[in-house]
């Protein structure tokens, strides 16, 4: 029987780093210590099991090119790799319990969306997009254990800035809720209030509702 330990030291991260868009800066790089542990086997989600990676990289190709680092062939190329690297990325083979293969389908289904967008900034509607959406929403939908809940706040944040139908909007606004009553998680409050704001924008019309770096 596996010991179950809770490590949301990759919301932190991506609280710190993405939710407040700043520069990755490989000179003050919270570095977890993950490696101790991952001898001895065990899974701290995101942290060791090549997510973290993926989203830095991700983010990274984000920041910089809406900062003007990278021209656009640079980002279409950098887009591809990280596109092919995470089409052929796999959870862990032993997983420390129930309900993980959803939250890993979340991410997965939530970081092509971020991908997408990054790529197509206006494309928020394309089919492509909203069936990426459906299918994250979907497997958040199966997730109940409440220790995995705070790690939704991710995907929900990716997912809910490309989410145009009311269903699922509806579906995230209420898991925001649910996670900001049933967990101690502080963060709740800043991530719905850039989704939100992003579905205002949305409605009224705006181009590139979805994008929170300036
Ligand atoms: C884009 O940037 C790369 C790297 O700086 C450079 O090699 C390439 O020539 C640039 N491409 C265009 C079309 O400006
Ligand atoms: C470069 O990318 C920007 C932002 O995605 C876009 O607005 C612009 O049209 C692109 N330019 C070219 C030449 O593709």
């Amino acid at each position: 029987m596996s010991v179950l330990i809770m490590d949301y030291t990759l919301l932190d991260l991506f609280t710190s780093l993405v939710i407040s868009a700043t520069a990755i800066d490989s000179h003050n790089q919270p570095h977890p210590d993950s490696c101790a542990l991952s001898n001895s086997g065990t899974i701290l989600f995101g942290m060791n099991d090549g997510l973290r990676d993926m989203i830095k990289r991700i983010y990274s190709l984000h920041y910089r090119s809406r900062t003007g680092k990278v021209n656009n062939s640079t980002t279409i190329t950098e887009a591809v790799g990280i596109w092919q690297d995470l089409a052929t990325w796999q959870p862990p083979d032993a997983l420390p319990g129930d309900q993980y293969p959803e939250l890993y389908d979340s991410y997965t289904s939530a970081l092509f969306t971020w991908l997408y967008l990054i790529l197509h900034p206006e494309s928020m509607c394309d089919e492509k997009v909203q069936s990426m959406v459906e299918k994250g929403v979907l497997a958040m939908s199966a997730i109940t254990v409440l220790e995995l809940l705070p790690f939704l706040l991710i995907p929900l944040f990716i997912l809910g800035l490309a989410s145009v139908q009311d269903e699922h909007r509806d579906f995230i606004g209420g898991l925001l809720d649910h996670i900001e009553e049933h967990t101690a998680c502080d963060e709740v409050e800043v991530y719905r209030t850039i989704v939100e704001r992003s579905w205002e924008s949305q409605d009224q019309g705006l181009p590139r509702s979805w994008e929170w770096i300036q």
